[in-house]
């Protein structure tokens, strides 16, 4: 999978992003080692709190369909600059591998591909806890 189709997909999945409080609009798609397409949206709340990201909406879609073979998510936010993931999903992802692919787009033709890993250096992860 090129990074580019699955920024393309990450923006198709952006127009389905609930939110009327932000009005800022995020799409996710994750691509599996074993060649699955997962996408998400962000969905915000009246509540605020309850508010989840594109991101950890596709990793839960993934990740709930018995696929946690990750290599990589690309994210896509506002085209006014590259869209990086906040901090607790930078968390939510250390958990599907550190080698992890993360794809941050403005648009098709401006990215920055990172490892999970130089997002979210020195992390607390499955491994801490052994
Ligand atoms: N948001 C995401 O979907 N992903 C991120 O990594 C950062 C923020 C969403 C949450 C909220 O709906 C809106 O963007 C503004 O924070």
């Amino acid at each position: 999978m090129e990074d580019k189709l699955l920024i393309k997909i990450a923006m198709e999945a952006r127009e389905k992003a609930y939110t009327p409080y932000s009005k800022f609009k995020v799409g996710a798609a994750v691509y599996t080692k074993s060649g699955k397409i997962f996408t998400g949206c962000n969905i915000e709340s009246a509540s605020y709190t309850p508010t989840i990201c594109a991101e950890r909406v596709a990793i839960s879609k993934c990740i709930s369909e018995g696929y946690y073979d990750i290599e990589k998510i690309a994210i896509i936010g506002s085209e006014k600059d590259i869209s990086h993931p906040c901090g607790v999903c930078r968390q939510f992802m250390v958990e599907f591998g550190k080698d992890m692919k993360v794809i941050c787009a403005k648009n098709i033709d401006t990215y920055k591909v990172y490892t999970l890993a130089e997002l979210l250096p020195n992390s607390f992860g499955p491994e801490s806890l052994i």
